[in-house]
């Protein structure tokens, strides 16, 4: 996918848990939103995965 961040370079990972929960619940450019998929808890569950990615 164009322009998906790469999250094993840590890219757009210096943003606080709160600023990716927000992205990922609403979407960001041509990702669709999880919210009413994932739960907030879910979500920040993913963020801690994607932060051991680096
Ligand atoms: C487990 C699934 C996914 C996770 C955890 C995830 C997470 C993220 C995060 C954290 C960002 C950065 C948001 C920001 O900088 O504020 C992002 C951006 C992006 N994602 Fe995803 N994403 C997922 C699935 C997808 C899918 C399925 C697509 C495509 C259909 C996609 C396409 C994109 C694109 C294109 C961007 C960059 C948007 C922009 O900056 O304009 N992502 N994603």
């Amino acid at each position: 996918m164009p322009e998906a961040p790469n999250f094993a370079r840590g890219e757009r990972l210096l943003q606080s848990d709160i600023s990716l929960l927000n992205a990922m619940r609403i979407g960001r450019g041509a990702m669709p939103g999880y919210m009413g998929i994932l739960s907030d808890r879910e979500i920040l569950d993913v963020i801690s995965f994607l932060r051991t990615l680096r």
